[in-house]
Parts: C-alpha cells; structure tokens; sequence
C-alpha cells in the first residue's frame, strides 16, 4: 500500500491512474478502523481500479474538543488492517494539510438536514463533515464513494451535497457491520467495558423490536414502546429514538406504501455516546 501525508503526492499518484482510464474509489474515514471501515474499502474493490482510504480526525466537525482529544489515534494498527485488506492507497494528511488556512470559512444549505437529530444534538457537526467530504471529493475526484449505513443522517448529508454541487460521484451506502451479538461495530466501542458491552445491545434489541412491529402497531404506540424499553434498559441514556422518512429524515405520524423509513436512535452507555439505526421496510 502506499502512504501519503500530502496533497501534492496523492494527486500525482492519482494522475496516472486517471490517464490509465482507472476508476478510483474512496473511502473516507477517521481512523481506530475496525470491520466495519474494511468492508467499505471490501465493497469497493470490485467496483474500482484505485482504492484510496483516508485517514483523518477532522477538527471541524467535532463540537466538543474533549470529544477530539479523546478520539482514539491507532495509526500503526490501521495501516496494517489496511495492508491486509489489499487497499491500494493510504492519505493521511495533517490538520495543516487540509486546513493551510486555519480561519477558512465554509458553509453549505443542507435543507434543515443539520438541524435534526444528530444536526441538533452536535451543532455544526455536519456543516464540518461536508467541509472535509469536499476537500477529499475534491483531491481524489473519485468516481464512488463508500459511506457506511451506520451513520445514516451522514449519508443523506453528503447525498444532499453531491445534489447540490453537482459533483459526478456515485455514494455507495453500504450496510453496517455489527459483532456476534448485534452492537454495530464502532470506534468508540473500545471505550466501553464487557458490561457497557452487553447493555449496549439494547439499541440493536430495540430496532429489532421497532422493524418487527413495523405496521402492525399504530406508530406512536409503537414509538412509546420502544422508548420505554429503553429507558428500561439498565445503562442507558436515551437522547434521541424516531421513526422517520429516509430522505428527508422527518419524523412520521403515518405510513405511506411508496415510501422508505428508518429507525434511528443515539443513546449513551458508560458516557459513551452510542448510534444506531435500522431500514424498516
Ligand atoms: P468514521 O467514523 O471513521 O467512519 C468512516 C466510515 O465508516 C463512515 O462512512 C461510517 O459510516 C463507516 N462505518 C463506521 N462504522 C461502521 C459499521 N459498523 N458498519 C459499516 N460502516 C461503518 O464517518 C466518519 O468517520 C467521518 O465523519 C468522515 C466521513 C470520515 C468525515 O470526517
């Protein structure tokens, strides 16, 4: 695999595989990779030529420093999942690199995607997430991009972007990757204790019950059911369970046969702030 620390050298490496007709995949993460990042660069590779994961703690889209300072750094770790998995090209660029100019401004409509959920409950969160998502689409100009389903208002934000800007990019959502008992597999996780572990199942425990109950149970039933199971769960902080419409992320009060809805909930366990979430139909 070949490492870049700057700009400069990725895009000449990327160069070639552009005159060679290449198609070139990106993976865009933030490091601590587990299964889950692997199986974004897995689906990747036989819909590419160029596999390029990035690695970098994006300081814009995080709204609690002590969040930034605590988030795990395991470089050496990474680059050998990485290697293992054949990726063909690692970025990993410093805040400098990216940010040269420490005051950059930036700001995108996102159709109140940002205001909702994960939007309202880490203001300016995503505002962050698509600054870095473009200065990467921008470098790599790849012809897909993977995001992981584990992360679902990410994925409507950065859809609403391509949209938006018109960028020619196709956005592989790919499904998420959880561990033999169902916690979706997660960065923070290692944060957590085999207990923290085991109460944390609750969130899977609870999509489960919402998906298997979906239309069958009037829906604000059903909302209250589940939020009570989980606030009956030993452990857990809810902060937030909807049932909503999966492009705008609406919350809905009524089903509609032609439409797709997900179920998203973030709680916390051991002070660990926990995101899940579960297409339902
Ligand atoms: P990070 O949290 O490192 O996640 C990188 C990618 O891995 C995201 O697309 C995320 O949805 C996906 N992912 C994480 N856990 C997963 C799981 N259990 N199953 C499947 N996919 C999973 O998301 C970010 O980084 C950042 O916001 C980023 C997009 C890199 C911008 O900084």
């Amino acid at each position: 695999m070949r490492i870049f620390e700057t700009k400069k050298e990725l895009q000449d490496y990327l160069e070639t595989a552009r005159i060679n007709k290449q198609k070139i995949a990106l993976i865009p993460t933030m490091g601590a990779l587990h299964e889950g990042h692997i199986s974004l660069l897995n689906y990747a590779k036989p819909l590419s030529d160029v596999t390029v994961c990035s690695i970098f703690v994006n300081p814009t889209q995080f709204n609690d420093p002590k969040d930034l300072e605590k988030y795990p750094r395991l470089i050496e770790h990474d680059i050998a999942l990485l290697e293992a998995a054949k990726c063909d090209a690692l970025f990993l660029p410093t805040v400098e690199e990216m940010y040269p100019d420490p005051n950059e401004k930036w700001h995108i409509d996102l159709n109140g995607l940002d205001a909702i959920w994960e939007g309202k409950m880490r203001p300016g969160h995503f505002q962050g997430v698509t600054q870095v998502v473009y200065k990467l689409f921008a470098l790599v100009q790849p012809d897909i991009a993977c995001f992981g389903q584990k992360d679902f208002q990410q994925v409507m934000v950065i859809e609403h972007m391509i949209k938006v800007k018109q960028l020619p990019i196709t956005i592989a959502l790919c499904p998420i990757i959880r561990d033999e008992n169902g916690l979706a597999l997660s960065s923070r996780n290692m944060r957590l204790s085999s207990n923290g572990k085991i109460q944390a199942l609750a969130l899977f425990k609870t999509l489960l019950y919402i998906k298997n109950n979906f239309g069958k149970i009037p829906l604000l039933q059903l909302n209250k059911q589940a939020t009570e199971l989980l606030n009956s769960s030993e452990g857990i902080t809810l902060e937030y369970l909807a049932i909503c419409e999966t492009t705008t992320l609406k919350e809905i009060k009524t089903i509609e046969q032609d439409k797709q809805y997900v179920a998203l909930v973030t709680a916390r366990v051991e002070d660990v702030r926990l995101i899940d979430n579960m297409i339902l139909n």
